[in-house]
């Protein structure tokens, strides 16, 4: 996605050669304009995949999954993080480790709002090693649920997250990918 992409080349900040920050219109602040085009853009790719629901992830995943929504006229539901609490028996887990972040936490989604009915678009801001996808995909299959599609708005394509689930047979729809950070240049691969 060209508009995307001049964002990230414009504004964003890269922190040595793996992290580049985009607070100023995607994690912190948001630019809601950009985010309708994003959401326009994951309904362009998606709108044959007869999704009836969105799934993403706190914190960051939630505005952007409720934008593109709006295209698709269907619900989110998004996965809240520390399910290890003493949250009941009505919730789906799964345990998602952040290398970013190097610790595990637990993920939940209610078995009220995700069932066999659901064909689910997966959204998410960034991907690296996918293990948020992954948990997400995990609690789907717990609820008998069918992953349509993965959408991701940044990937970082040097890291496997997004080729690991291609190969497992994932539709993954990324509208940035980058391939490398050189001397704080960032280079994309699509
Ligand atoms: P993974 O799910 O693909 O395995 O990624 P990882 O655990 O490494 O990422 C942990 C968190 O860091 C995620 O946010 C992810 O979106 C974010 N992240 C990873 N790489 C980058 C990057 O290069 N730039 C930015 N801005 N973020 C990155 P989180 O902490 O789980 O969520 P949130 O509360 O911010 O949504």
């Amino acid at each position: 996605m060209e508009l995307l992409k001049k964002r990230i080349l414009e504004e964003g900040k890269t922190i040595g050669s793996d992290v580049v920050k985009v607070d100023m219109f995607l994690n912190h602040q948001i630019d809601v304009e950009l985010l309708c085009e994003i959401g326009k853009e994951f309904h362009r790719l998606f709108a044959a995949s007869n999704i009836n629901k969105i799934v993403t992830i706190e914190a960051s995943g939630i505005g952007i999954a409720c934008i593109a929504a709006q295209y698709f006229s269907v619900p989110v539901v998004f996965a809240k993080k520390g399910a290890n609490r003493n949250v009941g028996d009505n919730i789906y887990k799964a345990d998602v480790y952040s290398f970013t972040k190097g610790i595990t936490t637990t993920i939940g989604i209610s078995k009220d709002y995700l069932g066999p009915d659901d064909r689910v678009l997966i959204i998410d801001d960034f991907m690296a090693n996918g293990k948020a996808v992954h948990g997400l995909i995990n609690i789907i299959n717990q609820a008998g649920a069918t992953v349509e599609g993965i959408g991701i708005v940044i990937e970082k394509g040097f890291q496997p997250g997004g080729d690991a689930l291609r190969s497992l047979g994932y539709r993954v729809e990324s509208l940035a990918v980058i391939k490398s950070i050189d001397n704080g240049k960032i280079v994309f691969g699509n």
